[in-house]
């Protein structure tokens, strides 16, 4: 394999290919993003049906008991194994799918992919929707979990294909924007059926259908991608696609890099094995250390566990809910603000800046607690109310940030030969610590009490030490240029990738990537 090649191709990603933003792709996209709002959906009502009295009776009457008890420990209500394993098995079940979904993603295609994903979480609904026991609530859980594996594999890599150059970057982050309005849907949706006694829960987790039908449905109605058509051998039928979604006869520039990206895909013997080494260590260690900090500002404390916790706080259950929604509308907000500003202000700004922001939230909602909620008695209300405002404050610095950018910057700095590879370990990462947190915060809850918010605080500080010093900044930079730019700049990652260019020897080793910038051996 000639290095040649790689220059070639990254003039080509530079390079805008004909094409229009087709009604066509809108629509598409729209489906296929429903694989986001399930996603957040099921992140969002776990913690408001946990909280609701029928459904803590029903399946887990220990911690009925214990709630209804005196505020004898108030931190410790909800601590109770099986509560936290109702809302983390989804993860784990998660991690295991992507294992799969790697394999039916490269060998049949993104759409049966996301038709996989999109059954999964029909099934899901079904038994959580119908469950009489805990087994059938947490069956039910592993399959939407299954699903979130096939779905959060399959539909980014399928946005980023459909997409047109130029708006892939807008369409990453639609992905995280339909995450937050899942868990928006999902607290506005235990607002209202918390006061349907006994069964709300139930709608609650019905309601679920809606992003899990308008997936199964779409991704019938769906093309596939022409990356995926090519590379499984269907030259024509890729061409015909592409000419369908560019909204032009003129694809054969785009259509050739896809045949090439697609030649060289096959020539990838090791793309994991290329992504150990050492070149490649600074992209590795920044996408690794990026998502488990993303975990570690304690987002999925307030996502997951928002209505528990703040009953925690002395919120009637009202209340609760409707903070919930209140910090949920926040999440969304924040978020369309990212869109608009990530590559004016620049990821390390946007990083930094939310890193003050929430160290100090979470501060001063440590330090209320600390001196308002002692034994048997309730927060004042004005208490109340700034921990609210301070629970925002911390979830918009969070949803302008990390929220986006931990996805983001690994899509956008890996070179091409470890792009594919660096995305899974990204979604791999991500999910190992979305279950750790899952699984952890209310016993830690339990244990710190009011010092949790300590304790993230001390993780936040860490990060922003770490976006001080350690990551660079790739704001308009071509993806291509990256090493050059960026790497070679760095006062400590410099030493990793100085002058190591790709000989002819490693460059058979290396691993391409699509036209869209990225590839399909996806796997965990
Ligand atoms: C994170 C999720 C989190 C969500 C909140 C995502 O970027 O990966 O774990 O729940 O943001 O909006």
């Amino acid at each position: 394999m000639p290095a040649m090649s790689f220059s070639v191709r990254g003039k080509a990603e530079v390079m805008e290919f004909e094409g229009r933003i087709t009604p066509y792709v809108v629509i598409t996209c729209i489906l296929a993003a429903s694989g986001g709002l399930m996603f957040g959906y099921d992140i969002g009502i776990s913690g408001g049906v946990t909280s609701m009295d029928d459904f803590l009776e029903k399946f887990f009457p220990v911690v009925y008991l214990k709630k209804k008890e005196a505020h004898e420990n108030a931190y410790c209500k909800y601590d109770n194994e099986n509560l936290q394993l109702f809302t983390s098995s989804l993860y784990m079940a998660g991690l295991v799918a992507t294992f799969f979904a790697s394999y039916t993603t490269k060998n049949y295609g993104r759409r049966p992919t996301m038709l996989i994903a999109g059954l999964f979480f029909v099934g899901g609904v079904v038994l959580n929707t119908a469950a009489v026991n805990l087994l059938m609530l947490i069956l039910g859980r592993i399959l939407l979990g299954c699903g979130v594996g096939f779905a959060n594999q399959a539909v980014p890599l399928f946005l980023s294909e459909i997409a047109p150059t130029r708006i892939r970057g807008a369409l990453n982050i639609l992905f995280q924007l339909n995450t937050t309005i899942g868990i928006l849907f999902a607290n506005v949706v235990n607002y209202g059926t918390e006061r349907i006694r006994p069964w709300g829960w139930r709608l609650s987790l019905g309601l679920a259908g809606i992003p899990a039908l308008l997936l199964t449905v779409g991704s019938l109605f769906i093309v596939e991608t022409p990356n995926s058509l090519v590379e499984r051998g269907q030259l024509e039928e890729g061409k015909a696609v592409l000419r369908k979604i560019r909204g032009t006869n003129n694809v054969d520039p785009e259509f050739n890099e896809l045949v090439e990206a697609s030649r060289m895909a096959k020539q990838v013997k090791h793309p994991f094995r290329n992504l150990l080494k050492r070149r490649n260590r600074p992209q590795l260690v920044i996408t690794i250390c990026l998502q488990i900090f993303q975990q570690f500002t304690g987002i999925n404390a307030i996502m997951f566990y928002a209505p528990v916790l703040f009953q925690t706080l002395g919120f009637k259950n009202d209340a609760s809910l409707y903070s919930s929604v209140i910090t949920g509308a926040v999440n969304v907000i924040a978020t369309i603000i990212s869109i608009f500003s990530v590559d004016k202000l620049g990821r390390r700004m946007l990083l930094i800046e939310a890193g003050i922001q929430m160290f100090i939230s979470q501060v001063i909602i440590g330090v209320l607690l600390g001196v308002g909620l002692k034994q048997d008695e309730e927060l004042s209300r004005g208490t109340a109310i700034v921990i609210v405002l301070m629970v925002c404050t911390f979830v918009s610095a969070f949803a302008w940030s990390w929220g986006p950018l931990g996805w983001l910057i690994p899509s956008e700095t890996f070179p091409l030969e470890t792009r594919s590879a660096g995305q899974s370990v990204t979604v791999c990462v991500n999910l190992v610590f979305t279950f750790v947190i899952a699984q952890a915060f209310l016993s830690m809850l339990c244990r710190f009490k009011y010092g949790i918010f300590f304790f993230f605080a001390a993780w936040v500080s860490v990060m922003t030490i770490f976006v001080l010093f350690l990551l660079p900044e790739t704001k308009n930079v071509p993806i291509e240029e990256m090493t050059e730019r960026v790497w070679k700049h760095h006062w400590l990652w410099k030493k990793y990738v100085r002058d190591v260019d790709l000989t002819d020897d490693e460059a058979g080793d290396a691993y391409p990537r699509h036209a869209n910038g990225i590839t399909d051996a996806n796997s965990c």
